[in-house]
């Protein structure tokens, strides 16, 4: 385990930052974590999993612990369920094409969504009908002070829309996730209509969860940027959650206001297409802007840096509320 200095994250965040840890350590395993955790000179200690939920706006004093914990098993096999456990530093679409391969579904709509095994828990990802809740039975996490594990259930672990008791409370680091998959009888989701269209397009009358996947794949490719190529952090705002006095009154000043029920009498509005109205939606600021194809995605072109993103958001916030009176909630961590 080294300690290096001065350290550049720009590849350990997906909007390709160029912020500076003054210190920085990559941990193989338990035992490193909870050795590092206990070093004194490091009084600040900020855990680094996957990066792709983060937008870094200065560079980073202390030490940043990359998480890069492996590991992917089988724990049980009974019936139509198998339990996985997998580890926080394995790749989270790696881990979905590990249980494709084995034919265990239930994770299946998550294809391709960038970050890492430990940060899926913290916001509860979600994509085209699934949330990562609807197969979790459990996370555990070390305590920072104590370094004690704790094995937080489904429950405990509070999970909503995209968020979890381990984004409310940064005492507690994911070390790993057990999962309940199904082997034999897979639930497909087809709730969400891009996937059956992607399907019908491709001929399938009996879909199975590699096709679910490989639909998901083509939407993702179609709507969303590869981080990879430009830097993003896929959806930088929460979709708001309104009343339905708020959509009658948007109804009356806008047509074709987009909003799906939420529960009870809760309604979300795509915070897309408030950003598209707002008249963001493809413009470029020199070197970032607002992706042309899906206007929830900030983007970094080349080197533009974590402030410039961050004003940029602060002006799309000012205008949404100025327009329609709605905050926008940032889903990416600011740091
Ligand atoms: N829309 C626009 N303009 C746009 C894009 C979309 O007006 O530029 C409107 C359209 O009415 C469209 C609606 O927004 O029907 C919804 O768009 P989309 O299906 O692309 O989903 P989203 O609400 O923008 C959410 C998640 C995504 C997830 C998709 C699919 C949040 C914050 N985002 O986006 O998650 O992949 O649904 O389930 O809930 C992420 O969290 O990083 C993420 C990408």
């Amino acid at each position: 385990m080294e300690i290096l200095t001065n350290f550049s994250l720009k590849e350990y965040n997906s909007f390709k930052i160029n912020a500076i840890a003054e210190n920085f350590v990559s941990v193989n395993s338990i035992d490193e974590l909870v050795e590092v955790l206990k070093l004194k000179e490091y009084p600040s200690k900020y855990i680094l999993s996957g990066g792709s939920n983060i937008l870094i706006t200065k560079n980073i004093k202390g030490l940043v612990i990359h998480i890069n914990i492996k590991g992917i098993h089988e724990e049980s096999k009974k019936n139509n369920i198998t339990e996985i456990v997998a580890f926080a530093g394995e790749n989270w679409h790696s881990l979905v094409q590990w249980c494709l391969k084995r034919d265990l579904g239930g994770i299946e709509n998550l294809s391709l969504i960038p970050g890492s095994v430990g940060a899926a828990p913290i916001q509860n990802i979600g994509a085209y009908g699934t949330e990562l809740k609807d197969v979790i039975i459990s996370c555990d996490a070390i305590n920072r002070e104590t370094g004690k594990i704790k094995t937080f259930n489904n429950k405990d672990c509070q999970f909503e829309y995209r968020t979890s008791i381990f984004k409310k409370n940064a005492n507690y680091i994911v070390i790993s996730i057990k999962l309940k998959l199904t082997n034999k009888k897979h639930n497909l989701n087809l709730s969400y209509k891009g996937i059956q269209d992607k399907l019908d397009e491709s001929n399938i009358k009996i879909p199975t969860i590699q096709d679910i996947s490989s639909a998901v794949i083509k939407i993702r490719n179609e709507k969303l940027p590869d981080p990879d190529k430009i830097g993003n952090s896929g959806s930088f705002f929460k979709n708001p959650i309104v009343s339905i006095d708020k959509i009658e009154e948007l109804k009356a000043n806008f047509n074709n206001v987009p909003f799906y029920s939420f529960h009870k009498n809760k309604y979300k509005i795509p915070a897309a297409w408030l950003i598209e109205k707002a008249g963001f939606k493809g413009k470029t600021f020199g070197d970032y802007g607002v992706h042309k194809d899906q206007a929830l995605v900030l983007v970094n072109y080349k080197s533009a840096k974590g402030s410039d993103i961050l004003n940029l958001s602060i002006s799309i916030q000012k205008a949404v509320k100025l327009i329609f009176d709605i905050e926008l909630e940032a889903e990416v961590s600011i740091i």
